[in-house]
């Protein structure tokens, strides 16, 4: 590890530092006005959300790291109190670092990036039209640090009024797919919240697993399952007790399974197949030593808990034991 004191650095290695270990950070398409009525729009990853009640977003127009010089967006915010803050898709991305561009004050980006400006109900400050999610917001404070270049500006939000394409919602919520965001990393990388790289991690709201200090040790020294399996397995709130496993099992071991075949081979190819209730048949009917037996077991419950059977997988995983 490199142990490192923010005064030991430059400020654009602090900077360049927190924006490579934190991320990926949403992007605020942030447009206001000033009080002539110029359009600015500016985007700002430096930027989340805070509160729903009342719906509190902040972000962050820092001090510009050439000069120490105030951005525009912070000038009409402290001059106009209003903006509106757009998400950002996949499919804008090259027209918002287009209005990143550092232009004189009073220069319109909407203009400039070829975003189309549409009227806001509540504020002045244009919605932008091809974001498909937009939130009207007041000015509630700026909380600045520092006052050289690239010290913070931290203006707190209240939304007033969301404005959200319908097409996004699935069973009520906005689906990942369907907004398709996209967030800064660091240097000139950015990433994509959609396809292969969205995934679900259930919530522990609503109940309370036994947390992994509960888990069996011989579960713990595994070398099948995975720190996230066993964060998984964790997340259960009741270890199933010695007869409920016995009885699955005599279950799996009596059900009639059709096209079923035992051997190494299909057992690997149960595994392809993702079929880990084959898998554990035959896991149970081969002839195998107690290393392999346990390995085959093992194996069956990290797919039965990664394809959220955490039912068959805790039980699966707790027959294994028995081939300690
Ligand atoms: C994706 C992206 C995110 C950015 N995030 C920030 C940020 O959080 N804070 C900031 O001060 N500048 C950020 N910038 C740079 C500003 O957009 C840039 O300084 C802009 O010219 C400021 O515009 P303004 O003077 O019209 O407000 C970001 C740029 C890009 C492309």
């Amino acid at each position: 590890m490199k142990h490192i004191l923010p005064k030991e650095l430059s400020i654009p290695e602090v900077q360049r530092l927190l924006q490579g270990g934190i991320g990926p950070r949403p992007i605020a398409l942030v447009s206001t006005i000033s009080k002539n009525g110029a359009n600015n729009l500016t985007p700002f990853s430096f930027f989340n959300v805070f509160g729903a009640n009342p719906p509190v977003i902040a972000f962050s127009p820092s001090r510009r790291g050439r000069d120490g010089s105030l951005k525009d967006t912070y000038l009409n915010l402290i001059e106009t109190k209003e903006c509106v803050v757009n998400s950002v898709t996949y499919s804008m991305v090259e027209q918002i670092s287009l209005a990143s561009t550092e232009y004189e004050y009073g220069i319109d980006e909407f203009i400039k990036s070829g975003l189309t400006p549409i009227d806001s109900d509540l504020v002045k400050p244009k919605r932008v039209k091809e974001s498909p999610f937009q939130m009207e917001c007041r000015l509630l404070e700026i909380r600045s640090f520092g006052e050289g270049g690239a010290s913070a500006n931290i203006a707190i939000c209240e939304v007033v009024k969301f404005h959200v394409a319908e097409d996004l919602f699935v069973n009520g919520v906005i689906h990942p797919d369907r907004i398709d965001l996209v967030a800064r990393m660091s240097a000139d990388f950015y990433c994509r919240a959609s396809g292969d790289a969205i995934f679900e991690v259930e919530k522990p709201i609503a109940k309370k697993g036994i947390g992994y200090d509960q888990l069996p040790e011989f579960m713990k020294q595994s070398f099948v399952f995975s720190a996230n399996n066993l964060g998984k397995f964790a997340n259960k709130e009741k270890i199933p007790t010695e007869e409920e496993v016995n009885d699955f099992i005599q279950k799996i071991k009596t059900e009639s399974f059709t096209e079923y075949e035992i051997s190494e081979e299909a057992f690997n190819r149960y595994q392809r197949l993702g079929n880990y209730k084959y898998m554990l048949r035959c896991a149970l009917d081969l002839n195998l030593s107690s290393d392999k037996k346990k390995y085959f077991l093992e194996l069956t419950a990290k797919l039965a808990l990664e394809k959220n059977d955490s039912d068959f997988a805790w039980k699966t995983a707790l027959f294994s034991g028995k081939f300690n």
